[in-house]
C-alpha cells in the first residue's frame, strides 16, 4: 500500500530528531506516520456520495428533476409561502442567519445546515433524528413551524402540477397513492435523487493536502516550508480537529457535546432525538425503506443498546458537521450563535462554554488551545480553503 511504500527521508528525519533529542520530552516531527495516514484520508472525497439503497429513484436522474420542481415549489407547504429553497438557498444551500423564517413568521429552533454535499452525511439534523437523506425531508414538511404540510396538501399540490412525471416515476398517480405516508416518503425521496446531485468537492484544501504530502517524501524541510504547514499542524496537533473533523468529509459522523451554548428545552441534543428516529416508521429499517434489511436498517437495533449506556456522551451530543464549504455556510454551531469562522477557532481556543451554559457533559476533548497569533490566523485560513467547485 501506498503508506508502506513511501520512500523514507521522512523516517530518517523522524530517526535523527529522536537519536538528537534522546525522543524525551521534544516534539515529534509533523506530520508523524498515523498523521499521515489521516491526511491521506482527507482529500479522498469520492464524485457521488455513497449509494443508498433504501431509495431505489435516488439516483435516477428523472427523479432529481422532479425533485429540483418540488425543493422550490412554495405550495408544498400549509401557509402557501415556504419552500425547502427558502431556507437551502443561495450559493451556501443554508440562511445567513442563526436562525430561518418558516410558516407564518416562525423561526426554526436551530440553524440550517448547508444541503451542499447533504448525502455524504451518515445521520441528519445536528441532532441525527433522521437516519437517511429522503427521510429527513418529511421533517420540515410535516413541522408547523417550517412548511406546516402534510401529506393531503403535498397529494394535492402533486396532482395539480406533477402528476404525468409522478407517475412516470412511481408507476401510478398521486392520487392512486391513498397511503398519506407513502406520499411523503416519495417526495422524500425524489428531494433526495435532486439533493444529492448538488455537491461542491475539490476544494484549494484538497489540492494542498496532496502538495503537502508530496513534500513528506521529499524532505521534512520541504514539509515545513509548505504554506499549508502550520494549518495543518494546528488542525492536527494543538487544535485536535482531526479527532473528529476527520475523513474526506472531515466529519466522523459521530456526535459530540463540544460545550455551545445552549439552555433551550432541545438542549439535550442527540439524547432525545434517537428513540423517536428508532421508532419512527420512516427509518431504514421501516415500511418506506427501499432495503429495509441492508446494512443501514439492520444497524438500528444496535443503538438502542447505545441509548441505555451512553448518555453521558449523547446529552448535549450534536453531530460532527462536514467542514467543506464552510466559508459559504455561516453563521455556525447548532444554534449559530458563532457569526465568523474567526469566531469559530476562539469558541475552541477557549475549550467551549463553561458547564452552567449547556446541558450534559463537555468531552474531554475539548481544552483550552492556547493559540498563538499565527496558529489562530492559519486554522482560519484552512477552513477558508475548504470551499469546493461546483460539480
Ligand atoms: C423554515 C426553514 C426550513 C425549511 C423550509 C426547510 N429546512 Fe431543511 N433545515 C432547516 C433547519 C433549521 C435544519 C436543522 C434542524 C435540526 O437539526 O434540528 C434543517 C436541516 C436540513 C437538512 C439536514 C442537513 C444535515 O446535514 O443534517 C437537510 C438535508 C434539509 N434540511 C433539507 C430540507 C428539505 C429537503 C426541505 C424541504 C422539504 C427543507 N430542508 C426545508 C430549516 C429548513
Ligand atoms: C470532540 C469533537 C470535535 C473537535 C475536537 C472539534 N470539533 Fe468542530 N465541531 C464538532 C461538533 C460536534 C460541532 C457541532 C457542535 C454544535 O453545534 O453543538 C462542531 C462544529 C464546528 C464548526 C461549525 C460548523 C457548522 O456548520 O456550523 C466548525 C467550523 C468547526 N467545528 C471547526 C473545528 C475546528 C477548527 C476544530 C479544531 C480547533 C474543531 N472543530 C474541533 C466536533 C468537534
Amino acid at each position: 500500500m501506498k503508506k508502506a511504500n513511501r520512500p523514507s527521508p521522512h523516517l530518517l528525519a523522524l530517526a535523527l530528531v529522536s537519536l538528537l533529542t534522546g525522543a524525551c520530552g521534544s516534539e515529534e516531527i509533523f506530520p508523524s506516520f498515523d498523521e499521515l495516514a489521516l491526511l491521506q484520508e482527507l482529500h479522498t472525497l469520492t464524485k457521488r456520495p455513497p449509494v443508498d439503497s433504501t431509495n431505489r429513484f435516488a439516483d435516477d436522474s428523472r427523479a432529481a428533476e422532479l425533485g429540483l420542481a418540488l425543493f422550490n415549489d412554495k405550495k408544498l407547504s400549509g401557509c402557501g409561502t415556504v419552500a425547502c429553497a427558502s431556507c437551502h438557498g443561495g450559493e451556501g444551500k443554508t440562511v445567513d442567519t442563526a436562525f430561518a423564517e418558516g410558516c407564518d413568521g416562525h423561526l426554526t429552533a436551530r440553524n440550517p445546515p448547508t444541503t451542499l454535499n447533504a448525502d455524504y452525511n451518515r445521520w441528519f439534523m445536528w441532532d441525527g433524528r433522521a437516519d437517511r437523506l429522503w427521510n429527513q425531508a418529511i421533517l420540515p414538511l410535516t413541522n408547523p413551524y417550517e412548511m406546516n404540510s402534510n401529506a393531503d396538501i403535498v397529494r394535492a399540490r402533486l396532482t395539480e402540477a406533477y402528476a404525468t412525471s409522478y407517475q412516470d416515476i412511481f408507476g401510478k398517480t398521486p392520487e392512486e397513492t391513498v397511503d398519506g405516508n407513502e406520499v411523503l416518503a416519495n417526495v422524500g425521496k425524489l428531494m433526495q435523487a435532486y439533493e444529492r446531485k448538488i455537491n461542491r468537492t475539490n476544494a484549494p484544501f484538497d489540492e494542498d493536502v496532496r502538495r503537502f504530502i508530496a513534500a513528506v517524501d521529499v524532505s521534512q524541510a520541504q514539509v515545513e516550508a509548505d504554506p499549508a504547514f502550520l494549518g495543518l499542524k494546528t488542525y492536527f496537533r494543538k487544535g485536535q480537529c482531526i479527532v473528529c473533523h476527520k475523513g474526506a468529509t472531515m466529519s466522523d459522523n459521530l456526535f459530540h457535546n463540544i460545550g455551545v451554548k445552549d439552555t433551550t428545552p432541545s438542549a439535550a441534543g442527540q439524547y432525545v432525538a434517537m428513540q423517536p428516529m428508532l421508532d419512527w416508521p420512516f427509518n431504514a429499517a421501516g415500511r418506506y425503506s427501499d432495503n429495509r434489511t441492508g446494512l443501514d436498517a439492520t444497524r438500528l437495533p444496535a443503538m438502542q443498546l447505545d441509548l441505555q449506556n451512553k448518555r453521558t456522551e449523547m446529552e448535549g451530543a450534536y453531530k460532527t458537521p462536514t467542514l467543506r464549504n464552510i466559508a459559504l455556510t455561516g453563521p455556525y454551531m447548532h444554534t449559530g450563535e458563532l457569526v465568523t469562522l474567526g469566531d469559530v477557532v476562539d469558541f475552541y481556543d477557549k475549550g467551549g462554554e463553561p458547564a452552567s451554559a449547556f446541558t450534559g457533559v463537555k468531552t474531554s476533548t475539548i481544552v483550552e488551545l492556547k493559540l498563538t497569533t499565527e496558529e489562530r490566523q492559519s486554522l482560519i485560513h484552512l477552513l477558508e480553503s475548504m470551499t469546493g467547485t461546483q460539480q
